[in-house]
């Protein structure tokens, strides 16, 4: 191969720039030219195929620098729908006429379902990428697991979940971690350390909401920050234990902190914060309000008399506040555990084009043995019998449902990932660069004012040089 092709789909996270660049120093390595698509698949379904010519001459643009959040070359929840052959076979027809004779989507599970559709036509890969660690399997077979039913109101089916058939086993994951999920995780743990110094000052209960969608791997990564109180979509809302324990632990120490994921689901499945029925371009429904939810039930519960009656606050809705970590978890400097996985699965994903593979998915495994290694699965090791994808939930073994807390099998799964998640150069890189008296004086400089620069395209079907 002579010239491969790269492109970021679904949100971003910290970690997208090091996959690109450890794809891109691969494939210098390797002389093969490297073509960034912008703006994720939409920039395929635009005829002229805006791309950014990452490693002209075999070097890699100074633009990409791993250390830095999000992507250079900008991300869309543009999907490829596989049903939609015109245009399928017309995005091939551009990818040939770039010669672009492979292909890199740096994703999630959305992604890789896009990527397929095009993988009858060159080869492909996916490089994972996602905050919320849902991009991967618990164990080998369970796609088999999932069960659909048909709708009972209009056309369709719903997907349902059937009993675990293997023993669990953290060895046996598939794609234990995502990059990006360490640098959200490390956020979110900080926020929560933040935020309860403010609730035990004011003798308030926090209710701090973090992204993941139905996955809950976020909120549990938002242990590190030792909140009182963990809910996730994996386990439904137990009303009464969680009024039950918002009270012993007001009572020991007038303060509570309570992670909740914005996904969380109530005692007959519905979606807590899910305020409209709105969804994203890529169709997963639009989450905006699980905290304020769950801080209803508190007001309501334990009304304001339980805090008038101390002296502790003023009224319910004065005491019980709610804070969401929001897009501050998906953006910025990555921290060293994404960086460097980021640019390992990145680099592989160029390996397993340059070996010939077809729809693989280049991933970082993890067992006792080795620790972290990279290995390959194919893109259809994720799909159910139908050919879904389903996004992965955390295991419910890692929650302590009684506790409302993280279990050991959970602390377990977490030490690997963050022992030695931050290196000594990102602690360097805050003391540097924060209070760097530059910035109060020089404007912001966006890095796509230099990449628009190198925006190049393909007008007429014929490959156009930079403008
Ligand atoms: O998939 C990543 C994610 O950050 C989710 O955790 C969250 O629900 C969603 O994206 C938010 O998407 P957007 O920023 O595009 O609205």
């Amino acid at each position: 191969m002579k010239r491969i092709g790269i492109l970021t789909a679904g949100g971003d996270t910290p970690a997208i720039n090091a996959t690109i660049h450890g794809a891109v120093v691969r494939a210098d390595q390797c002389r093969v030219e490297v073509f960034g698509f912008i703006k994720g698949f939409s920039s395929l379904f635009n005829p002229r195929v805006p791309h950014v010519r990452l490693n002209p001459l075999f070097s890699t643009i100074p633009e990409l620098d791993p250390a830095y959040g999000g992507t250079i070359i900008g991300a869309s929840r543009d999907y490829v729908n596989a049903n939609d052959k015109e245009a399928i076979a017309e995005i091939a027809g551009r990818l040939d006429a770039l010669k672009v004779e492979g292909l890199i989507c740096v994703g999630g599970d959305g992604t890789l379902n896009g990527m397929q559709a095009l993988s009858d036509h060159l080869p492909t890969v996916l490089a994972p990428k996602t905050i919320d660690n849902d991009l991967g399997l618990n164990y080998r077979h369970e796609p088999d697991e999932w069960h659909r039913q048909p709708n009972e109101k209009g056309s369709g089916y719903h997907y349902v979940r059937h009993p675990e058939r293997a023993r669990f086993d953290q060895d046996q994951m598939v794609n234990y971690v995502t990059p990006g999920y360490a640098t959200a995780v490390f956020v979110s743990a900080g926020g929560v350390q933040r935020i309860r110094t403010t609730a035990e000052s004011h003798r308030r209960i926090a209710i701090i909401e973090v992204m993941g969608r139905h996955s809950g791997y976020l909120a549990l990564g938002a242990a590190y920050g030792q909140p009182d109180i963990i809910l996730l979509p994996e386990h439904t809302l137990n009303t009464e234990r969680l009024i039950e324990r918002v009270i012993e632990v007001y009572e020991l120490q007038k303060n509570v902190v309570i992670v909740c994921a914005e996904g969380i689901v109530d005692e007959k499945g519905r979606d807590l914060g899910a305020e409209t029925n709105s969804t994203d371009p890529a169709g997963n429904k639009v989450l905006t309000g699980a905290a304020e939810a769950i801080r209803q039930i508190l007001i309501e519960r334990l009304g304001d008399g339980y805090f008038t009656s101390k002296r502790r606050n003023e009224s319910a809705r004065a005491a019980i506040f709610t804070r969401k970590v929001g897009h501050t978890q998906r953006g910025g400097r990555p921290i060293l555990f994404d960086r460097f996985y980021g640019a390992q699965l990145g680099g592989h994903a160029v390996d397993l084009l340059l070996e010939g593979h077809v729809n693989a998915v280049s991933i970082l495994n993890w067992d006792r043995e080795r620790g972290f290694h990279l290995a390959t699965t194919n893109a259809n090791d994720f799909r159910d019998r139908w050919g879904i994808i389903h996004a992965r939930q955390m295991h419910p073994s890692f929650y302590d449902p009684e506790g409302l807390r993280i279990s050991p099998a959970g602390v377990e799964y977490l030490t690997p990932i963050f022992k030695n998640a931050v290196g000594q150069d990102d602690m360097e890189s805050l003391r540097k660069e924060l209070f760097n008296s530059g910035n109060l004086s020089r404007p912001y400089h966006s890095v796509s004012v230099d990449v628009n620069k190198r925006i190049c395209f393909l007008p007429n079907g014929e490959e156009s040089s930079n403008p």
